[in-house]
């Protein structure tokens, strides 16, 4: 089977960057929303984000204009019927996400491909919410955010994958401009297995009163040569998700580098959810010099 369609579910940071990308790279996608709402505000971001590829030398207009032609917003999970392969990407809560692929198995033909984008739930988990046929064409993809820019993929197996559904996912990972690596089905993968706990420990280094959020940052980009600094990249994943993947995480290994540091639960409780709110570590009022959080 040949993919040709893709659909997307979720328009939120990493939904609306997996079906920019699907788009630019040729493939008619539909992208699904729960409200009419978020999906104008993702297809806000879409179009920000192609207007700035395009600025930036690595785009042409007319890919800007071909790309927005072959992307179709839509608030029926129903319009996805059609897919030959889905891309979950919505809010990282199990049963959210258990519920939707239940949905999906029932609305899609035997053919059709699932794939997440979960950062900590077990792909296994996922699959065993759908019959036994689908569970055989059940993979993980995993993106990186800002996906129009990050160049890695991690295409995930469980012990049921079809090699043949395997290597179609990892060659169409390829189409989009991203660099596959291959991992079983481990939580947090490759990536979030390492990067999570470092996240989650620069919040505890400033609980514990090592230095305060600016200070981390810099010694972190300057002193590693790394693009963001922990909080910055906090306030660039989402402290909602991240939350939601600590919790995830630890449930998982029980141990305490994966905890949920207090300070997390009460941002997320306050509605400090990062760049995406305006407010997390930061405040974004001035964009141009983003404010570190009074802690
Ligand atoms: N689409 C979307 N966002 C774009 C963009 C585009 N085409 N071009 C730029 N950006 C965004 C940046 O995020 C940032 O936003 P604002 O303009 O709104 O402030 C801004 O544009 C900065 O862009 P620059 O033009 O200065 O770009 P840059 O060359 O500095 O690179 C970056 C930006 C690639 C994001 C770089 O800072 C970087 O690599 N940061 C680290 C990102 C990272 O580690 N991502 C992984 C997160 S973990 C994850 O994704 C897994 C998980 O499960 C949680
Ligand atoms: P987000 O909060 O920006 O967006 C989630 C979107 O899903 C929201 O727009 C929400 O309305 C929508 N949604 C919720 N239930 C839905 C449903 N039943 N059908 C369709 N849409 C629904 O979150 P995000 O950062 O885009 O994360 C999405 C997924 O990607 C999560 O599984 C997350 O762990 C994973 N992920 C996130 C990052 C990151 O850096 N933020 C990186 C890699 C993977």
């Amino acid at each position: 089977m040949q993919i040709e369609r893709v659909g997307v579910v979720g328009c939120g940071l990493m939904g609306a960057g997996i079906a920019q990308v699907a788009a630019t790279a040729g493939f008619e996608t539909v992208v699904r929303d729960v409200s009419q709402e978020l999906l104008d505000s993702g297809f806000t971001r879409i179009r920000q984000s192609l207007a700035k590829r395009v600025e930036k030398g690595a785009l042409t207009a007319d890919q800007q204009a071909a790309a927005l032609t072959r992307l179709r917003g839509t608030t029926r999970l129903e319009d996805l019927a059609a897919s030959d392969i889905i891309l979950e990407a919505i809010i990282e809560q199990r049963d959210e996400k258990l519920d939707t692929y239940a949905r999906l198995d029932r609305l899609c033909p035997p053919a059709t491909i699932f794939a997440s984008n979960t950062s900590s739930l077990s792909i296994t988990e996922l699959m065993a919410a759908t019959g036994p046929e689908r569970r055989r064409r059940f993979i993980g993809m995993h993106f990186f955010n800002p996906v129009p820019l990050m160049n890695l993929v991690e295409v995930i197996r469980t012990v049921l994958t079809d090699p043949e559904v395997y290597r179609q996912a990892c060659t169409f990972g390829a189409s989009l401009g991203k660099t596959v690596v291959r991992t079983s089905d481990r939580t947090g993968f490759i990536v979030n297995r390492l990067l999570v706990p470092y996240l989650l420990d620069a919040v505890r280094a400033l609980e514990e009163g090592v230095a305060g959020i600016a200070d981390i940052d810099l010694a972190m980009k300057l002193g590693c040569g790394y693009p963001m600094g922990p909080f910055q990249l906090l306030d660039f994943v989402g402290i909602d998700t991240t939350y939601y993947i600590a919790n995830i995480m630890y449930e998982e290994f029980r141990e305490k580098r994966f905890a949920p540091p207090p300070l997390l639960k009460r941002m997320v409780l306050a509605g400090l959810y990062g760049r995406k709110s305006g407010r997390g570590f930061y405040d974004y009022a001035d964009p141009a010099k983003p404010a570190p959080l009074e802690y």
